[in-house]
């Protein structure tokens, strides 16, 4: 079932129907503030962080027709009926009531038609300011005058720290107020504590003839979202709040001739009076809401244009081109603090999460990611572990550490994890080829805890840390866990997939080392690569698979003789990605993947899932089978199978494992996913669930980050050097040409690649500017001119 389209020249997703299997959304703002918008203008904004700067409330879990949002309802003087500028809250019946939402960069529409009066709204937040606009417009479709009134209702949290508002009712009701005043609702929270803060939400372009800043107020003792009292009365109560719940609506009426139009803008955000009444004066100004979208589409469109891609797959180029491209920016700002399924429990960057969102936008925005980068080095402890969360106000220098009582209770992680810092050394390794900045290896960054180290130190710190940290088997020891937060290994159980990682760590530092000249580094480096090489081989990899783990009782996770779990994908990925498997190895496991993990949806985490609890350390039989981290299809692993049979060549197989996960395949059986055919979910309910095929965990997810690098760098295959582009493309043997606009050190690339004989990988031929490379897939930086035109053929 297709519930609406990718608009492609507008960079848009367009939303026909509205009765969505689940609520289909979009983020606005920036990481000062942000918000989160529904189909149907449901969603929630916050300041500086989802857990602790919440500013509109939103009910996470409640029935999708009874959320909170942003609602505009407008009621008819004369007949007295009355419906909601989005489909819902109101919900009017769909055979007179149509609509459309426009999801695009940082903004959404929603327009909709009923009994002859069209509207739309137009939500954004303005570049770098700390507010959003509902800019609102009504038209008359009607051969006869239509008297209406227009109300606006956004619900306002008592207390910015989420678990008070929701929570702890005998405090956070007592502590705000509302007032009115010109066309404003002002609301104040928290009294004259440090914590106190003032909200408004106000119109401009019209006058307000009636105002709510209670919200039993507006809805009415009894009343909900879709049956406001306010509204079925046509006249807002001018009630204010004081000790209950805060709002901020607003009546306007509107009388309108035929074809005559109407507009009026809404500002929300967190500011004094004084400032509500300066925004509602700029806002007057008819011309200001046109200027900033266009700011807005201009900053976001920009940032896309750096990585734009043609090929024959018009889906693939729908998301790489903007959708995907956009989640990953998301990601990089809120990691997973705050989304429909994230009710900001976590105040802060996931340390591994944001080390691989920062690496998805490094082809699109080296600058951020680089800062980003530097966030989390100094989230790095001065003994080389991690700290598991990097809070949102993180002061390097002042942390404690993550085994202490102290950051558990301000952040609930208890200890290091094995993997966080692993995951630094491929970024570390992006961000100097991508920016072409060596020296930025000596750049001084604090620790979290006491002192400070060059970015090298900081690596090689790390590499320390963990060397100290090898288990019986000379593998890496999970301390908590790896990758996978279920797998509890513990102090002594070892992790052979992070043992692989850390075999790519020593692998990518000895090329550090040997840049910038550290013989003695490199020498130490390679000899525990060595060491770590022969015990993987040695102990990991039996009857034609690697195992996942051993735990302290000597079990083996991942054996092909378990009656659980016998067969996992992340071992058999990264003995590939990490150059310890042989080509034969590689061909082998990778071959078994196939067989038993592949399915039509994506290959499974592993395969049986876990029905029993038979050791202490698999968490993850918590979860029903086939879910989550028990055998679903978690996205993020997808990305590795992507990589790895790219890196072997198998550019059909690869293709396939991305076709299968790419959101947009779903887009005409949306009932199978579920959820947004724009974006990626965290995984895919595998085929011991009987939903197999369901999708869960929108937006915020690794499965966008890590898939993004698997595309960008292994299907299409073009990689940053240090002195160049590498443009190496394992693509589906069918497609024949595509091209891509990359932009790589100020400089423009326009690359089209032929590929006449339809092999999966090779490249026979680059033409840079006229001038031909033979048998190279390299495009050298001091050949490159400004605008360049590359042709490429592959055989
Ligand atoms: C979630 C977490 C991520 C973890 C993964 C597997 O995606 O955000 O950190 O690696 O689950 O457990």
């Amino acid at each position: 079932m297709n519930y609406g389209y990718f608009d492609d020249a507008n960079k848009e997703y367009v939303i026909t129907r509205p009765d969505t299997p689940t609520p289909w959304t979009n983020y606005l703002g920036s990481t000062e503030y942000g918000a989160i918008i529904t189909n149907n203008a449901a969603g929630y904004s916050f300041i500086g962080s989802g857990a602790n700067g919440k500013l509109l409330r939103f009910r996470f879990n409640a029935c999708y027709s009874n959320l909170p949002g942003r609602y505009i309802y407008i009621s008819d003087q004369e007949s007295k009926d009355y419906w909601s500028a989005s489909w819902q809250p109101v919900g009017k019946s769909l055979e007179n009531y149509q609509t459309i939402c426009r999801h695009g960069t940082a903004y959404t529409e929603i327009t909709s038609q009923y009994q002859n009066i069209e509207t739309s709204t137009l939500y954004y937040v303005p570049l770098h300011q700390q507010y959003e606009i509902w800019h609102f417009k009504v038209k008359n479709m009607d051969t006869v005058t239509r008297n209406l009134s227009i109300f606006a209702y956004s619900e306002l949290t008592n207390h910015k720290l989420e678990a008070m508002d929701m929570n702890n009712l005998q405090y956070s009701q007592y502590i705000s107020r509302t007032y009115y005043k010109d066309n404003h609702l002002m609301q104040y929270t928290n009294g004259l504590s440090d914590d106190g803060c003032w909200r408004f939400f106000g119109v401009s372009k019209a006058s307000a003839v009636g105002w709510d800043g209670s919200r039993e107020g507006f809805l009415g003792t009894y009343g909900s979202y879709s049956t406001p009292s306010a509204v079925i009365n046509g006249a807002c109560n001018q009630t204010l709040n004081y000790t209950g719940n805060s709002c901020g609506s607003l009546q306007v009426n509107v009388n309108l001739e035929p074809q005559e139009e109407n507009e009026m803008v809404f500002i929300l955000g967190e500011g004094t009076d004084e400032m509500a009444s300066q925004l509602l004066n700029h806002y007057k100004n008819a011309r200001v809401v046109q200027e900033e979208l266009f700011q807005l589409k201009q900053y976001w469109h920009s940032k896309l244009e750096a990585f734009q891609v043609q090929t024959p797959d018009s889906k693939f180029n729908s998301m790489i081109n903007v959708w995907h491209s956009y989640e990953c920016f998301v990601n990089t700002y809120w990691s997973r603090t705050a989304s429909l399924i994230y009710s900001s429990g976590r105040n802060g960057l996931g340390y591994r999460d944001t080390v691989a969102d920062l690496q998805s936008i490094m082809h699109l925005d080296h600058k951020l990611a680089g800062e980003r980068l530097v966030t989390l080095l100094s989230g790095q402890v001065s003994n080389g572990g991690a700290l598991p969360l990097v809070r949102f106000d993180h002061i390097p220098g002042t942390e404690f550490l993550p085994d202490s009582p102290e950051y558990q209770q301000k952040t609930g992680y208890d200890n290091y994890r094995c993997d966080d810092g692993l995951w630094l050394f491929e970024a570390v390794l992006q961000y100097i080829k991508e920016s072409g900045k060596v020296e930025f290896l000596d750049t001084i960054i604090p620790y979290s805890d006491t002192g400070k180290a060059t970015v090298y130190e900081h690596l090689k710190k790390a590499l320390e840390f963990l060397l100290a940290r090898l288990g019986e088997h000379h593998l890496l020891i999970a301390i908590d866990n790896d990758w996978n937060d279920c797998l509890k290994l513990g102090s002594q159980g070892e992790s052979v997939f992070a043992s692989f990682q850390l075999y790519l760590g020593l692998k990518i530092f000895q090329e550090l080392a040997h840049l910038i000249h550290k013989d003695k580094d490199l020498i130490w480096a390679e000899s525990h690569a060595k060491e770590l090489y022969s015990s993987l081989q040695t102990h990991c990899f039996q009857d034609g698979q690697f195992i996942r783990a051993i735990t302290k009782d000597h079990h083996v996770i991942g054996a092909s003789t378990n009656e659980e779990a016998s067969l996992w994908l992340n071992p058999q990925t990264w003995s590939v990605i990490s150059g310890v498997a042989s080509p034969k190895q590689a061909e082998e496991v990778l071959d078994k993947v196939d067989k038993i993990l592949k399915t039509e949806y994506g290959a499974l985490l592993f395969y049986p899932s876990y029905t029993s609890f038979k050791l202490p350390e698999i968490n993850m039989a918590v979860y029903l089978p086939g879910v989550k981290e028990n055998g679903s299809i978690f996205l993020m692993a997808e990305a590795w199978i992507i990589k790895a049979e790219t890196m072997l060549g198998h550019g059909n197989q690869a293709w396939d494992y991305f076709n299968s996960t790419n959101p947009a395949s779903y887009n005409d059986k949306c009932e199978l996913h579920q959820t947004e055919p724009y974006v990626y979910s965290q995984f895919v309910e595998g085929i011991e669930s009987p939903y197999y095929g369901r999708a869960h965990g929108h937006w915020l997810t690794g499965s966008a980050s890590s898939i993004m690098l698997s595309v960008v760098e292994g299907i299409l295959g073009v990689r940053a050097d240090y002195d160049g582009l590498i443009v190496q493309p394992c693509i589906p043997s069918k497609w024949e040409e595509f091209s891509i606009v990359r932009h790589f050190r100020n400089k423009t690339l326009h690359i089209h690649v032929c590929n006449p004989d339809h092999v999966e990988k090779g490249v026979t031929k680059i033409v840079l500017n006229g001038e031909e490379f033979i048998n190279s897939c390299f495009i050298p930086l001091c050949k490159m001119k400004e605008l360049n035109e590359v042709e490429i053929i592959m055989g």
